[in-house]
């Protein structure tokens, strides 16, 4: 068992067995985020690229609560260089942690750093906890890579982006979870900004066509998987 809280944007929270990461911390900024850096009390922060949207406020997170930032070898040196707790890992790489297990995948984007710092190449995260495997595909078009990540694990819930211009929209993303194979689907990455609006509801509706059950959980409401 896993419980997701969604926090608008791409910002997850996923608690099982008394642990809890938090996924792409933006809450400064993100109109839809109902929580302050200050509430969040998690074990470690997951980061998939160096964009403001993403990082967001994962420094003061880290330095809160003690704990790591898992992020590439470069986001993650950058996290460092301003005082957090790091753990850097790489496309393809895995680590087994307290809370679980989170590998990286590649994702088709840009991974600047706010200062424009090189910040590596932009992730997708699969994190393994409560015996569920959590796909959160951060920033990134389709690709037909998602077909492999589907064969090679067995994806409970697609965290996927579907407020297109900068990412996949509601169709592709539909496409993304079917590739993938996973069992349920759950949008992102939608509304947050005037350029990237979307109806969650259509990528609902358009899933279930397909098989996949759509899980719709508006900024603050939690599922449990
Ligand atoms: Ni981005
Ligand atoms: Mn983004």
């Amino acid at each position: 068992m896993a419980k997701i809280t969604y926090h608008g944007h791409s910002c997850v929270v996923v608690e099982s067995q008394g642990k809890s990461v938090i996924i792409d911390p933006f809450l400064n900024g993100n109109s839809h985020a109902k929580i302050k850096p200050s509430e969040v009390k998690v074990d470690a922060i997951i980061v998939t690229h160096g964009h403001g949207d993403h990082i967001g406020d994962s420094i003061e997170i880290a330095k809160n609560n003690n704990c790591p930032i898992i992020s590439n070898f470069e986001i993650a040196n950058w996290c460092a260089a301003k005082g957090a707790n790091v753990h850097p890992l790489h496309i393809g790489g895995s680590h087994i942690f307290e809370f679980g297990k989170v590998k990286l995948t590649p994702a088709v984007h840009g991974s600047s750093l706010p200062d424009g710092s090189y910040g590596g190449f932009p992730a997708g995260i699969l994190l393994f906890m409560g015996g569920k495997c959590i796909y959160h595909a951060g920033d990134t078009g389709i690709t037909s890579d998602m077909a492999l990540y589907g064969r090679l694990n067995e994806i409970d819930v697609a965290l996927l982006p579907i407020g297109d211009n900068f990412t996949m929209d509601i169709n592709d993303a539909v496409e993304a979870a079917v590739l993938l194979q996973t069992k349920a689907a759950m949008p992102m990455h939608y509304d947050t900004f005037p350029i990237i609006p979307a109806d969650p509801k259509e990528f609902i509706e358009k899933v279930k066509e397909r098989g996949i059950k759509g899980i719709l959980c508006l900024p603050g409401e939690s599922v449990e998987i």
